[in-house]
Order: structure tokens, then sequence, then C-alpha cells
């Protein structure tokens, strides 16, 4: 089995990672089903990294369709031990603008429970913390790696996460910003839940495409605008992998990485009558 610690899962208009050499192309099964797509694994800076596109290339699931239990459990699989999570997002902040990247610190979920969230609907009932859902270390390497990289990078904030498909009502928008949120995106959850069950450090890098609807001098948010800001920065997200992975670099030690130890775990077959 090909082995990366590193993985990178690309969101919309991220199908691809150039500047990999050595590459692999990794189609795996788990008990889970079919990952998004095979795994492409390659070298940058000596640290051999594994890029899934979240949505298959092509584009072929929609954020309720994502298989995240199998596109997490394949990086399981390869050793992926940090996973650099790219989403596009809208913004519900004026200053977080269209063509910047934000790392934030929080989620909040909203989705539909329509997405299987657990790796644990047999035998076990496991219970582990998500107080704080994204890795701190990895956020503040992926912000010195936008930041490099050249990009406006802006720290902190909560991304919340609708079902989808559909992009948000004037008065949800509204709701969203009364609520303190900064961010919009339909893809975070329940990957980042699941990535903690699997004891993976999970950051986000969020592209702000749009400022989704409630902004009165901007155009309401369409599929065709996120397109065209994420076409032109599929580079710089690609840009900001390749400075992130030598900072990674030999790893560090993380609270994710334990986080089955300090969960709260029921044997259903053990209380079973
Ligand atoms: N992804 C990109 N822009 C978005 C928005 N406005 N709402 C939800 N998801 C998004």
């Amino acid at each position: 089995m090909p082995e990366a610690t590193i993985g990178v899962i690309g969101g919309s208009g991220l199908y691809a990672m150039a500047g990999l050499t050595d590459v692999e192309h990794v189609t795996l099964e788990t008990p889970f089903g079919a990952p998004s797509d095979a795994y492409v694994i390659g070298t940058i800076a000596g640290r051999r990294v594994a890029f899934l596109p979240r949505h298959g290339v092509g584009h072929r699931f929609s954020p309720s369709e994502v298989p995240s239990r199998a596109n997490i459990h394949g990086f399981k699989q390869l050793g992926v031990q940090y996973l650099v999570s790219i989403s596009a997002v809208g913004s519900l902040r004026e200053e977080y603008a269209p063509g910047h990247v934000v790392v934030p610190d929080q989620l909040y979920d909203r989705t539909k429970s329509l997405r299987p969230a657990t790796f644990f609907d047999e035998g076990l009932v496991v219970h582990v913390a998500f107080d704080k859902p994204l890795d701190r270390t990895l956020a503040d390497l992926i912000e010195q790696a936008a930041h490099a990289a050249g990009a406006t990078c802006h720290r902190g904030g909560t991304l919340v996460v609708i079902e989808g498909p559909q992009f948000s009502t004037l008065a949800e928008s509204q709701e969203n910003r009364r609520a303190g949120f900064s961010l919009i995106g339909m893809t975070a959850l329940p990957e980042a839940k699941l990535a903690r069950e699997a004891e993976i450090a999970y950051a986000t890098l969020a592209l702000v495409t749009d400022y989704d609807c409630w902004h009165p001098d901007h155009d309401a948010v369409t599929v065709d605008s996120v397109i065209q800001v994420l076409r032109s920065n599929a580079a710089l997200a690609q840009e900001i992998v390749r400075q992130v992975v030598p900072l990674i670099g030999d790893g560090f030690d993380s609270p994710s990485h334990h986080a089955l130890a300090s969960a709260i775990i029921t044997d259903r077959a053990a209380i079973a009558p």
C-alpha cells in the first residue's frame, strides 16, 4: 500500500494538484464504499502527499452525496495524519472579500442530518470531543503558507455548513450574519467529524468566492460566479499547499491524534439482552 502522511482534499474547482513528482494513482475500497475518486499521491518538498477531489473529477457528487466516510477512511488507510481541507465558501463579513482566503477556527452544523456522520453506527457507540473542530497548529501553518503564497489571508471566524445544494435565502443569510457566522459552505461537515473519529488532524483553507446574498452592493451568489472566482484561485490554492507541506515537515503531535483515548465508548453487544 502506498503511503502519505499529509492529505489534501480539494473542493469545487480544485480537481487536480500541479507540481507533484513521482505520481501514483491509488484506487481504494473501504467498508463504507468507494471514495469520490482515485487518490493522487505525489511528492512535494520530499514528502508524500495524497490528494483527493472531494466532488470527484468533473464534480460528480453534490455536497449531500460526497462519500465522506469512504474519503476519510481512504486517507486513514494511506497513513494520513494531517488533512488540509480546501473549500469554496461564501462570505458573511464585509472584510472577507471574494478572492481572499480565510483559515476559520470554528464550524457550525446546519446540515439536515442526511449525511452519515460517524464511523461507529454498528458495534460501538462513540462520542469524541469536538469542541475544537479544527486543528490549531495545522491552521497556523496554513495561515503562514497562505501569506507566503501572497494570498490576502484572514484568520478566524465560524464556518456554517448548510445542506444545500441550493444557496441560502436572503432571510437565512441575514440570520446567519446575526448569529455571528463569518463564512458559509456546504462540505466541511461531516468531513471534519469523521477526521476527528479517524484521529486525523484537520484544518480548513476556505476560498471566498462570493458574498452569499446579503450584501446590498453585490449580486446574489450564482454557480457561475463561484466557478469564475475559483478558476482564478485554483493556482493560489495549489501554491498554498506547496508552501504548507514543508511547514508540516516531520509533523507534530495533535490532540486529534488521541481523540479516541478520551472518547466515551460503549459496546452495544455488551449491553444487548
Ligand atoms: N460555497 C460557495 N459560496 C457559497 C455560498 N454562498 N453558500 C454556500 N456554499 C457556498
